[in-house]
């Protein structure tokens, strides 16, 4: 018995990992997030039971709880040969798949994780901004913004740092989460890359200023990248999702 924990990638199906479409294309059952995009499930064969197991940020009503998640997975890998628990993204990158790794672990079901391509660093690298750069950042931080700042993420340490952040769920904390940074010492003037829906035909790419940040419109799933990178635009030409 194993079941198979796959990064999806942040949306465009050619940034699947090659395993990632083996195994989907094998699967029996697949246990979805969410914020996997669609076209990836046409990977998947039509006799294969999809189950849809997404979290919906703040709004619980609409979301299933990892308990209920934890219990599916293991149901479905006591009895099913081959199943997908497909995550976006990457599993291990706040997707809270070690948690999934470990209820399976406790039921004596065997885990294989499949990596995938972060959001975090590919969504900002389709458009054109290396998370680091020579001269302007040599480390990169990425921290969910889900608790805003009422959490236990220290964002003015995080300030001092000087290294690239990449904010993951922080759209409704963003104006809080933009002036705690410059309480702890960033610029107001330094530089904000926010893209929506990566990688996807909704792709929608913003530029701005950490004091702006809280006053554009943003809508999730977004990366949001803080600092000197943010402002680069290198020109790539990668084709359209
Ligand atoms: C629960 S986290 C999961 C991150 C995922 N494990 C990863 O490695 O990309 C979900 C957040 O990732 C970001 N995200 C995921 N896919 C995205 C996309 N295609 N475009 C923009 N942001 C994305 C958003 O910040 C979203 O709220």
């Amino acid at each position: 018995m194993t079941v198979y924990l796959v990064g999806a990638g942040p949306g465009d199906p050619g940034l699947l990992t090659r395993r990632a479409a083996e195994l989907l294309a094998m699967a029996d059952v697949v246990v979805v997030d969410r914020l996997v995009d669609r076209r990836i499930l046409e990977e998947v064969p039509a006799t294969a039971l999809i189950i849809e197991a997404g979290k919906h940020g703040h709004d619980p009503s609409s979301s299933t709880t990892q308990e209920v998640i934890n219990d599916l997975l293991v149901k479905h890998g006591l009895t099913a040969q081959i199943v997908v628990r497909l995550k976006g993204g990457d599993p291990f990158v706040l997707g809270r798949g070690g948690e999934e790794v470990q209820a399976l672990a406790e039921a004596g079901i065997d885990v294989e994780v499949v990596p995938g391509v972060s959001s975090a660093l590919a969504v900002p690298a389709l458009a054109g901004v290396p998370v680091t750069h020579r001269g302007l950042s040599q480390a990169v931080t990425i921290v969910s913004g889900h608790n805003g700042v009422t959490g236990d993420v220290n964002w003015s340490s995080l300030a001092a740092l000087g290294s690239t952040l990449v904010l993951l769920m922080a759209v409704a904390a963003r104006g809080d989460i933009a002036a705690a940074l410059i309480r702890g010492g960033l610029a107001p003037s330094t530089d904000v890359l926010a893209v929506e829906w990566g990688s996807t035909p909704s792709e929608r790419r913003v530029t701005t200023s950490l004091s702006e940040l809280g006053t554009i419109e943003l809508v999730a799933p977004c990366v949001i990248v803080v600092g000197p990178v943010a402002g680069l635009g290198l020109s790539i030409s990668n084709r359209p999702w």
